[in-house]
Protein backbone atom coordinates (compact mmCIF):
# COMPACT_ATOMS: atom_id res chain seq x y z
CA UNK A 1 0.00 0.00 0.00
CA UNK A 2 2.64 2.35 0.70
CA UNK A 3 4.31 3.15 -2.99
CA UNK A 4 0.02 3.64 -4.19
CA UNK A 5 0.08 7.02 -3.09
CA UNK A 6 1.38 9.91 -5.44
CA UNK A 7 2.37 12.35 -2.92
CA UNK A 8 3.74 13.08 0.22
CA UNK A 9 1.39 15.81 1.51
CA UNK A 10 2.23 17.67 5.69
CA UNK A 11 0.45 19.72 7.05
CA UNK A 12 2.41 21.58 10.41
CA UNK A 13 -0.28 22.47 12.98
CA UNK A 14 -3.78 20.65 13.85
CA UNK A 15 -5.83 23.75 14.81
CA UNK A 16 -9.36 25.16 13.18
CA UNK A 17 -7.27 25.29 9.68
CA UNK A 18 -5.06 22.11 9.18
CA UNK A 19 -7.38 19.51 10.98
CA UNK A 20 -10.44 20.68 8.50
CA UNK A 21 -8.39 21.82 5.67
CA UNK A 22 -6.10 18.00 4.80
CA UNK A 23 -9.12 16.53 5.92
CA UNK A 24 -11.22 17.75 2.65
CA UNK A 25 -7.60 17.27 0.96
CA UNK A 26 -7.49 13.78 1.68
CA UNK A 27 -11.06 13.36 1.36
CA UNK A 28 -11.21 14.32 -2.52
CA UNK A 29 -7.20 13.00 -2.82
CA UNK A 30 -7.47 9.64 -1.89
CA UNK A 31 -4.07 8.61 -4.09
CA UNK A 32 -2.19 11.18 -1.87
CA UNK A 33 -1.28 10.38 1.90
CA UNK A 34 -1.70 13.64 3.84
CA UNK A 35 -0.61 13.57 7.62
CA UNK A 36 -0.61 16.35 10.48
CA UNK A 37 1.14 17.09 13.04
CA UNK A 38 1.60 19.55 16.03
CA UNK A 39 3.53 19.97 18.60
CA UNK A 40 0.45 19.12 21.23
CA UNK A 41 0.39 15.85 21.87
CA UNK A 42 -2.92 16.01 23.34
CA UNK A 43 -4.61 17.73 20.26
CA UNK A 44 -3.14 14.89 17.93
CA UNK A 45 -4.34 12.18 20.17
CA UNK A 46 -8.21 13.70 20.23
CA UNK A 47 -7.60 13.98 16.24
CA UNK A 48 -7.14 10.34 16.37
CA UNK A 49 -10.31 9.80 18.68
CA UNK A 50 -14.26 9.93 18.43
CA UNK A 51 -13.37 13.64 20.30
CA UNK A 52 -12.57 15.67 17.57
CA UNK A 53 -10.71 18.94 19.02
CA UNK A 54 -12.83 20.94 16.32
CA UNK A 55 -16.39 21.04 16.20
CA UNK A 56 -17.28 21.47 12.67
CA UNK A 57 -20.56 20.39 11.45
CA UNK A 58 -20.00 17.53 8.56
CA UNK A 59 -16.03 17.10 9.74
CA UNK A 60 -16.73 13.88 12.03
CA UNK A 61 -18.28 12.24 8.74
CA UNK A 62 -15.15 13.30 6.76
CA UNK A 63 -12.51 12.32 9.07
CA UNK A 64 -14.39 9.07 9.83
CA UNK A 65 -13.81 8.35 5.95
CA UNK A 66 -10.15 8.55 5.44
CA UNK A 67 -8.19 8.83 8.44
CA UNK A 68 -6.40 5.88 8.17
CA UNK A 69 -6.91 5.35 4.60
CA UNK A 70 -4.97 8.59 3.68
CA UNK A 71 -5.08 11.04 6.46
CA UNK A 72 -3.00 10.61 9.77
CA UNK A 73 -1.85 12.14 12.66
CA UNK A 74 1.26 12.20 14.12
CA UNK A 75 3.92 13.55 16.11
CA UNK A 76 6.87 12.99 15.11
CA UNK A 77 7.54 16.48 13.21
CA UNK A 78 11.08 15.44 11.73
CA UNK A 79 10.08 12.24 10.29
CA UNK A 80 7.35 13.57 8.92
CA UNK A 81 9.07 16.82 7.16
CA UNK A 82 11.93 14.05 5.83
CA UNK A 83 8.88 12.23 4.10
CA UNK A 84 6.90 14.70 2.57
CA UNK A 85 7.79 17.04 -0.24
CA UNK A 86 4.73 19.56 0.33
CA UNK A 87 4.22 20.87 3.96
CA UNK A 88 1.57 23.11 4.48
CA UNK A 89 2.52 25.93 7.81
CA UNK A 90 -0.78 26.18 9.75
CA UNK A 91 0.29 27.09 12.83
CA UNK A 92 -0.93 30.27 14.97
CA UNK A 93 -0.18 34.00 14.29
CA UNK A 94 -1.59 35.16 17.26
CA UNK A 95 -1.46 39.22 17.91
CA UNK A 96 2.03 39.70 19.54
CA UNK A 97 1.64 40.74 23.57
CA UNK A 98 5.21 41.80 24.33
CA UNK A 99 7.79 44.02 23.29
CA UNK A 100 7.45 46.05 20.08
CA UNK A 101 4.22 46.30 18.42
CA UNK A 102 2.69 44.67 21.24
CA UNK A 103 -1.01 44.34 21.26
CA UNK A 104 -1.09 44.65 16.85
CA UNK A 105 1.90 43.36 15.06
CA UNK A 106 1.88 39.25 14.04
CA UNK A 107 3.37 37.25 16.69
CA UNK A 108 6.02 35.46 14.60
CA UNK A 109 7.17 33.06 17.25
CA UNK A 110 5.77 29.60 16.28
CA UNK A 111 5.72 30.23 12.50
CA UNK A 112 9.51 30.91 12.82
CA UNK A 113 10.06 28.14 14.59
CA UNK A 114 8.08 25.66 12.08
CA UNK A 115 10.22 26.85 9.56
CA UNK A 116 13.68 26.38 11.29
CA UNK A 117 12.71 23.32 12.38
CA UNK A 118 11.94 22.29 8.48
CA UNK A 119 15.36 23.17 7.99
CA UNK A 120 17.31 20.89 10.41
CA UNK A 121 14.61 18.05 9.33
CA UNK A 122 14.73 18.32 5.78
CA UNK A 123 16.99 16.28 3.50
CA UNK A 124 15.57 16.60 0.38
CA UNK A 125 13.40 19.53 -1.75
CA UNK A 126 10.29 20.79 -0.48
CA UNK A 127 7.59 23.26 -1.76
CA UNK A 128 6.70 24.69 2.33
CA UNK A 129 2.72 26.80 1.76
CA UNK A 130 2.07 29.20 4.44
CA UNK A 131 -1.40 28.47 5.40
CA UNK A 132 -1.72 30.86 7.82
CA UNK A 133 -2.54 34.39 7.88
CA UNK A 134 0.98 36.55 7.97
CA UNK A 135 2.00 39.72 7.34
CA UNK A 136 3.06 40.87 3.89
CA UNK A 137 6.84 39.68 2.83
CA UNK A 138 6.84 36.79 5.13
CA UNK A 139 7.50 34.49 2.73
CA UNK A 140 10.74 36.47 2.03
CA UNK A 141 11.88 35.69 6.17
CA UNK A 142 10.77 32.08 5.31
CA UNK A 143 12.83 31.96 2.06
CA UNK A 144 15.49 33.43 4.05
CA UNK A 145 15.35 31.02 7.20
CA UNK A 146 15.06 27.77 5.07
CA UNK A 147 18.40 28.89 2.46
CA UNK A 148 20.84 30.35 5.90
CA UNK A 149 22.71 26.91 5.74
CA UNK A 150 24.61 25.52 3.72
CA UNK A 151 24.52 23.31 1.81
CA UNK A 152 20.67 22.84 2.75
CA UNK A 153 18.15 21.47 0.16
CA UNK A 154 16.16 23.59 -2.33
CA UNK A 155 12.71 25.35 -1.27
CA UNK A 156 10.29 26.85 -2.46
CA UNK A 157 7.87 29.14 -0.73
CA UNK A 158 4.30 29.00 -1.96
CA UNK A 159 1.38 31.28 -0.20
CA UNK A 160 -2.29 29.76 -0.25
CA UNK A 161 -4.05 31.66 2.51
CA UNK A 162 -7.28 29.94 4.10
CA UNK A 163 -10.34 31.51 3.45
CA UNK A 164 -12.87 28.98 5.31
CA UNK A 165 -15.16 30.17 7.61
CA UNK A 166 -15.41 28.63 10.91
CA UNK A 167 -19.26 27.12 11.08
CA UNK A 168 -19.33 26.32 7.36
CA UNK A 169 -15.37 25.24 6.74
CA UNK A 170 -16.20 21.72 5.22
CA UNK A 171 -18.79 23.64 3.07
CA UNK A 172 -16.35 26.76 2.32
CA UNK A 173 -13.67 23.68 1.65
CA UNK A 174 -15.39 21.99 -0.51
CA UNK A 175 -16.99 24.68 -2.82
CA UNK A 176 -14.33 27.76 -2.17
CA UNK A 177 -15.29 31.03 -3.62
CA UNK A 178 -11.63 30.73 -4.20
CA UNK A 179 -8.85 29.32 -4.08
CA UNK A 180 -5.39 31.55 -4.11
CA UNK A 181 -1.82 30.43 -4.98
CA UNK A 182 0.70 33.14 -4.58
CA UNK A 183 4.47 32.31 -5.37
CA UNK A 184 7.70 34.12 -6.89
CA UNK A 185 7.18 34.90 -10.64
CA UNK A 186 10.56 33.08 -11.34
CA UNK A 187 10.24 29.46 -13.77
CA UNK A 188 10.85 27.45 -10.76
CA UNK A 189 8.51 29.76 -8.42
CA UNK A 190 5.68 28.93 -11.10
CA UNK A 191 6.44 25.10 -11.06
CA UNK A 192 5.84 25.20 -7.61
CA UNK A 193 2.50 26.87 -7.61
CA UNK A 194 1.40 24.52 -10.93
CA UNK A 195 2.27 21.46 -8.16
CA UNK A 196 -0.08 23.15 -5.45
CA UNK A 197 -2.63 24.00 -8.50
CA UNK A 198 -2.54 20.71 -9.36
CA UNK A 199 -3.52 19.25 -5.87
CA UNK A 200 -7.01 22.22 -5.70
CA UNK A 201 -7.77 21.12 -9.14
CA UNK A 202 -8.68 17.63 -8.00
CA UNK A 203 -12.10 19.36 -7.14
CA UNK A 204 -11.81 22.95 -7.58
CA UNK A 205 -13.18 24.04 -10.62
CA UNK A 206 -9.46 25.49 -12.60
CA UNK A 207 -11.71 28.99 -13.21
CA UNK A 208 -11.53 29.38 -9.36
CA UNK A 209 -8.29 28.86 -8.55
CA UNK A 210 -6.32 32.26 -8.82
CA UNK A 211 -2.70 32.63 -9.27
CA UNK A 212 -0.32 36.04 -8.19
CA UNK A 213 2.55 36.46 -7.31
CA UNK A 214 3.69 36.20 -3.86
CA UNK A 215 2.85 39.70 -2.15
CA UNK A 216 -0.40 40.15 -3.32
CA UNK A 217 -1.84 36.95 -1.57
CA UNK A 218 -0.03 37.27 1.28
CA UNK A 219 -1.67 40.67 1.60
CA UNK A 220 -5.07 39.34 0.10
CA UNK A 221 -5.73 37.88 2.89
CA UNK A 222 -5.96 40.07 5.45
CA UNK A 223 -7.47 42.83 2.88
CA UNK A 224 -10.35 40.57 2.61
CA UNK A 225 -10.55 39.79 6.46
CA UNK A 226 -10.17 43.51 7.05
CA UNK A 227 -13.50 44.04 4.66
CA UNK A 228 -15.79 41.61 5.87
CA UNK A 229 -15.10 43.24 9.37
CA UNK A 230 -15.61 46.91 8.20
CA UNK A 231 -18.87 45.79 6.80
CA UNK A 232 -20.13 44.71 10.38
CA UNK A 233 -18.56 47.25 11.68
CA UNK A 234 -20.31 49.55 9.43
CA UNK A 235 -23.65 47.78 10.07
CA UNK A 236 -22.78 48.08 13.85
CA UNK A 237 -22.33 51.98 13.95
CA UNK A 238 -25.64 52.14 11.75
CA UNK A 239 -27.44 50.64 14.90
CA UNK A 240 -26.38 52.83 17.23
CA UNK A 241 -27.91 55.54 15.05
CA UNK A 242 -31.08 53.71 14.69
CA UNK A 243 -32.01 53.34 18.42
CA UNK A 244 -31.48 56.98 18.47
CA UNK A 245 -33.92 57.81 15.52
CA UNK A 246 -36.54 54.70 15.76
CA UNK A 247 -35.18 53.43 12.35
CA UNK A 248 -34.87 49.77 12.44
CA UNK A 249 -31.53 48.45 11.37
CA UNK A 250 -32.53 45.17 9.98
CA UNK A 251 -35.08 47.18 7.71
CA UNK A 252 -32.07 49.51 6.64
CA UNK A 253 -29.91 46.54 6.20
CA UNK A 254 -32.47 44.82 3.69
CA UNK A 255 -32.71 47.96 1.78
CA UNK A 256 -29.42 48.15 1.48
CA UNK A 257 -28.31 44.82 0.47
CA UNK A 258 -30.10 44.51 -2.52
CA UNK A 259 -28.08 47.34 -4.78
CA UNK A 260 -26.00 44.75 -6.29
CA UNK A 261 -23.48 47.09 -5.57
CA UNK A 262 -23.37 46.28 -2.08
CA UNK A 263 -24.63 42.70 -1.45
CA UNK A 264 -26.73 41.84 1.56
CA UNK A 265 -24.12 39.96 3.10
CA UNK A 266 -22.53 40.54 6.49
CA UNK A 267 -25.38 43.69 7.28
CA UNK A 268 -26.28 41.88 10.35
CA UNK A 269 -26.08 43.89 13.22
CA UNK A 270 -24.90 42.06 16.21
CA UNK A 271 -23.13 42.50 19.36
CA UNK A 272 -19.98 42.82 17.78
CA UNK A 273 -17.58 40.57 15.60
CA UNK A 274 -15.22 37.51 17.53
CA UNK A 275 -13.49 34.72 16.24
CA UNK A 276 -9.44 34.48 15.94
CA UNK A 277 -8.62 36.38 12.65
CA UNK A 278 -10.66 39.77 12.32
CA UNK A 279 -9.39 41.40 14.91
CA UNK A 280 -5.73 40.22 14.74
CA UNK A 281 -5.80 40.15 11.06
CA UNK A 282 -6.86 44.06 11.01
CA UNK A 283 -4.10 45.04 14.01
CA UNK A 284 -1.64 43.41 12.06
CA UNK A 285 -2.59 45.20 8.50
CA UNK A 286 -3.37 48.60 10.63
CA UNK A 287 0.76 47.66 11.99
CA UNK A 288 1.74 46.90 8.47
CA UNK A 289 0.46 50.39 7.28
CA UNK A 290 1.85 52.49 10.19
CA UNK A 291 5.38 50.91 9.89
CA UNK A 292 5.63 51.89 5.82
CA UNK A 293 4.76 55.37 6.95
CA UNK A 294 0.81 55.20 6.04
CA UNK A 295 -0.59 56.85 9.46
CA UNK A 296 -4.04 57.76 7.40
CA UNK A 297 -4.61 54.44 6.18
CA UNK A 298 -3.61 52.54 9.50
CA UNK A 299 -6.37 55.17 11.20
CA UNK A 300 -9.12 54.29 8.96
CA UNK A 301 -8.92 50.46 9.02
CA UNK A 302 -8.14 50.96 12.91
CA UNK A 303 -11.40 52.78 13.41
CA UNK A 304 -12.91 49.34 12.53
CA UNK A 305 -11.61 47.20 15.49
CA UNK A 306 -12.68 50.56 17.58
CA UNK A 307 -16.30 50.48 16.91
CA UNK A 308 -16.73 46.58 17.36
CA UNK A 309 -14.99 47.40 21.11
CA UNK A 310 -17.73 50.30 21.34
CA UNK A 311 -20.80 47.67 20.28
CA UNK A 312 -19.21 45.53 23.03
CA UNK A 313 -19.89 48.20 25.50
CA UNK A 314 -22.92 49.82 24.01
CA UNK A 315 -24.35 46.03 24.43
CA UNK A 316 -23.07 46.07 28.12
CA UNK A 317 -24.78 49.74 29.33
CA UNK A 318 -27.68 49.09 27.45
CA UNK A 319 -28.11 46.67 29.82
CA UNK A 320 -27.14 48.00 32.47
CA UNK A 321 -29.47 50.53 31.64
CA UNK A 322 -32.53 48.87 30.96
CA UNK A 323 -32.48 46.75 34.15
CA UNK A 324 -32.31 49.66 36.48
CA UNK A 325 -28.66 50.53 36.78
CA UNK A 326 -27.55 47.97 38.51
CA UNK A 327 -27.15 44.49 37.81
CA UNK A 328 -25.92 43.31 41.26
CA UNK A 329 -27.60 40.30 42.97
CA UNK A 330 -29.36 39.78 39.85
CA UNK A 331 -28.94 36.88 37.88
CA UNK A 332 -28.15 36.54 34.37
CA UNK A 333 -28.20 33.96 31.47
CA UNK A 334 -26.05 34.00 28.85
CA UNK A 335 -27.51 32.07 25.40
CA UNK A 336 -24.31 31.28 23.46
CA UNK A 337 -20.77 31.26 24.16
CA UNK A 338 -19.38 30.68 21.04
CA UNK A 339 -18.55 33.58 19.21
CA UNK A 340 -20.65 32.14 15.80
CA UNK A 341 -22.87 29.46 15.39
CA UNK A 342 -21.81 26.07 14.43
CA UNK A 343 -18.65 26.63 16.19
CA UNK A 344 -17.15 25.84 19.59
CA UNK A 345 -14.34 28.28 19.06
CA UNK A 346 -14.47 31.34 21.72
CA UNK A 347 -11.23 33.10 20.78
CA UNK A 348 -12.29 36.69 20.74
CA UNK A 349 -16.09 35.99 21.38
CA UNK A 350 -18.05 39.13 22.43
CA UNK A 351 -19.79 36.60 25.34
CA UNK A 352 -16.42 36.98 26.94
CA UNK A 353 -16.64 40.82 27.44
CA UNK A 354 -20.23 40.26 28.34
CA UNK A 355 -19.71 37.86 30.99
CA UNK A 356 -17.07 39.76 32.30
CA UNK A 357 -19.00 42.63 32.58
CA UNK A 358 -21.76 41.34 33.89
CA UNK A 359 -19.46 39.40 37.12
CA UNK A 360 -18.01 42.72 37.42
CA UNK A 361 -21.02 44.25 38.35
CA UNK A 362 -22.33 41.62 41.04
CA UNK A 363 -24.59 39.81 38.60
CA UNK A 364 -25.02 35.52 38.93
CA UNK A 365 -24.09 34.29 35.60
CA UNK A 366 -25.28 31.22 33.90
CA UNK A 367 -23.73 30.12 30.48
CA UNK A 368 -25.28 28.15 28.28
CA UNK A 369 -24.02 26.80 24.44
CA UNK A 370 -24.54 23.65 23.28
CA UNK A 371 -20.94 23.29 21.75
CA UNK A 372 -18.79 25.44 23.59
CA UNK A 373 -19.26 24.85 27.29
CA UNK A 374 -15.96 23.26 27.21
CA UNK A 375 -14.15 26.31 26.17
CA UNK A 376 -15.78 28.98 27.81
CA UNK A 377 -14.96 27.11 31.26
CA UNK A 378 -11.28 27.30 30.21
CA UNK A 379 -12.07 30.93 29.30
CA UNK A 380 -13.38 32.21 32.49
CA UNK A 381 -11.38 29.81 34.95
CA UNK A 382 -10.97 31.49 38.43
CA UNK A 383 -13.74 33.95 37.76
CA UNK A 384 -16.40 33.35 40.59
CA UNK A 385 -20.28 33.82 40.63
CA UNK A 386 -20.75 31.59 36.84
CA UNK A 387 -22.18 28.55 36.55
CA UNK A 388 -22.44 26.48 32.82
CA UNK A 389 -25.65 24.36 31.79
CA UNK A 390 -26.27 22.67 28.71
CA UNK A 391 -29.97 23.09 28.78
CA UNK A 392 -31.19 26.68 27.94
CA UNK A 393 -34.56 26.07 30.38
CA UNK A 394 -32.83 25.33 32.90
CA UNK A 395 -29.95 28.16 32.46
CA UNK A 396 -32.90 30.46 32.45
CA UNK A 397 -34.79 29.75 35.07
CA UNK A 398 -34.87 31.98 38.04
CA UNK A 399 -32.98 34.59 36.18
CA UNK A 400 -33.80 38.11 35.55
CA UNK A 401 -32.71 38.45 32.19
CA UNK A 402 -31.39 36.53 29.11
CA UNK A 403 -28.61 37.58 26.71
CA UNK A 404 -28.07 35.87 23.54
CA UNK A 405 -24.87 35.88 22.14
CA UNK A 406 -24.73 33.50 19.90
CA UNK A 407 -27.10 33.10 16.70
CA UNK A 408 -27.59 29.15 17.53
CA UNK A 409 -30.77 27.74 15.43
CA UNK A 410 -31.61 26.37 18.45
CA UNK A 411 -32.27 29.50 20.29
CA UNK A 412 -35.07 30.85 17.51
CA UNK A 413 -36.90 27.27 18.27
CA UNK A 414 -37.06 27.32 22.13
CA UNK A 415 -40.15 27.50 24.18
CA UNK A 416 -40.30 30.96 25.91
CA UNK A 417 -44.11 31.02 27.19
CA UNK A 418 -41.91 28.40 29.24
CA UNK A 419 -38.82 30.03 29.71
CA UNK A 420 -40.47 33.25 30.55
CA UNK A 421 -42.50 31.28 33.23
CA UNK A 422 -39.81 30.01 35.23
CA UNK A 423 -37.61 33.65 35.31
CA UNK A 424 -38.26 36.73 37.98
CA UNK A 425 -40.09 39.63 36.90
CA UNK A 426 -39.49 41.55 35.21
CA UNK A 427 -37.76 39.57 33.24
CA UNK A 428 -35.87 41.30 30.70
CA UNK A 429 -34.53 39.86 26.71
CA UNK A 430 -31.20 41.33 25.24
CA UNK A 431 -30.81 39.81 21.79
CA UNK A 432 -27.67 40.66 20.58
CA UNK A 433 -27.93 38.61 17.44
CA UNK A 434 -31.56 39.86 16.01
CA UNK A 435 -32.40 36.14 15.63
CA UNK A 436 -35.87 35.93 18.38
CA UNK A 437 -39.24 37.06 17.12
CA UNK A 438 -39.26 40.22 19.39
CA UNK A 439 -42.90 40.96 18.78
CA UNK A 440 -43.81 37.43 20.33
CA UNK A 441 -41.60 37.70 23.11
CA UNK A 442 -43.03 40.91 24.11
CA UNK A 443 -46.38 39.62 23.96
CA UNK A 444 -45.50 37.01 26.25
CA UNK A 445 -44.40 39.68 29.08
CA UNK A 446 -40.36 39.84 28.27
CA UNK A 447 -38.84 43.48 27.91
CA UNK A 448 -36.91 42.91 24.54
CA UNK A 449 -34.12 44.48 24.03
CA UNK A 450 -32.81 44.53 20.47
CA UNK A 451 -29.47 45.68 17.95
CA UNK A 452 -30.49 48.38 16.58
CA UNK A 453 -34.18 48.70 16.91
CA UNK A 454 -36.26 50.79 19.34
CA UNK A 455 -37.01 48.41 22.73
CA UNK A 456 -40.03 47.11 23.41
CA UNK A 457 -41.05 47.86 27.06
CA UNK A 458 -43.79 46.58 29.55
CA UNK A 459 -41.57 48.60 32.53
N1 LIG B 1 -9.48 29.77 12.38
C1 LIG B 1 -9.85 30.27 11.24
O1 LIG B 1 -11.05 30.42 10.94
C2 LIG B 1 -8.83 30.67 10.21
C3 LIG B 1 -9.23 30.90 8.89
C4 LIG B 1 -8.27 31.24 7.95
C5 LIG B 1 -6.95 31.39 8.33
N2 LIG B 1 -6.56 31.19 9.62
C6 LIG B 1 -5.15 31.31 9.94
O2 LIG B 1 -4.59 30.01 9.99
C7 LIG B 1 -3.57 29.92 11.00
C8 LIG B 1 -3.92 28.81 11.98
O3 LIG B 1 -5.14 29.15 12.61
P1 LIG B 1 -5.93 28.12 13.52
O4 LIG B 1 -7.21 28.76 13.87
O5 LIG B 1 -5.92 26.79 12.86
O6 LIG B 1 -4.96 28.08 14.80
P2 LIG B 1 -4.99 27.02 15.98
O7 LIG B 1 -4.43 27.71 17.16
O8 LIG B 1 -6.31 26.37 16.06
O9 LIG B 1 -3.95 25.89 15.49
C9 LIG B 1 -2.58 26.10 15.34
C10 LIG B 1 -1.86 24.82 15.76
O10 LIG B 1 -0.47 24.96 15.45
C11 LIG B 1 0.26 24.26 16.46
N3 LIG B 1 1.65 24.69 16.46
C12 LIG B 1 2.16 25.88 16.88
N4 LIG B 1 3.50 25.89 16.71
C13 LIG B 1 3.83 24.70 16.18
C14 LIG B 1 5.06 24.13 15.78
N5 LIG B 1 6.22 24.80 15.88
N6 LIG B 1 5.06 22.86 15.28
C15 LIG B 1 3.89 22.18 15.18
N7 LIG B 1 2.70 22.68 15.53
C16 LIG B 1 2.67 23.92 16.03
C17 LIG B 1 -0.49 24.58 17.74
O11 LIG B 1 -0.19 23.65 18.75
C18 LIG B 1 -1.95 24.52 17.26
O12 LIG B 1 -2.52 23.25 17.47
C19 LIG B 1 -3.51 31.31 11.63
O13 LIG B 1 -2.51 32.04 10.97
C20 LIG B 1 -4.85 31.91 11.31
O14 LIG B 1 -4.80 33.31 11.24
C21 LIG B 1 -7.49 30.80 10.56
Amino acid sequence: MKNAFVKNILCIGAGYVGGPTMAMIAYKCPRYKVTVVDINHERIAQWNSDRLPVYEPGLGEIIGAVRGRNLFFDTDIDRCIKEASIIFVAVNTPTKVFGAGAGMAADLQYWEKTARQIREAADSPKIVIEKCTIPVKTALAMERILTSQEGSVSFDVISNPEFLAEGTAMRDLEFPDRVLIGSRETDRGIRARREIVDIYANWVPRERIIESNIWSSELSKLVANAFLAQRISSINAVSALCEKTDADVQEVARAIGLDSRLGSKFLNASVGFGGSCFKKDILNLVYLCRSYGLSEVADYWESVVKINEYQKDRFVLAMLSAMFNTLAGKKIALFGFAFKADTGDTRETPALYVAKSIVEERAGLVITDPQALRNAMADLEGVDNITYEIDPYKAAAGCDAIALMTEWKLYTGLDYERIYASMTKPAFIFDGRNILDRTRLFEIGFNVFSIGKTPLVHV
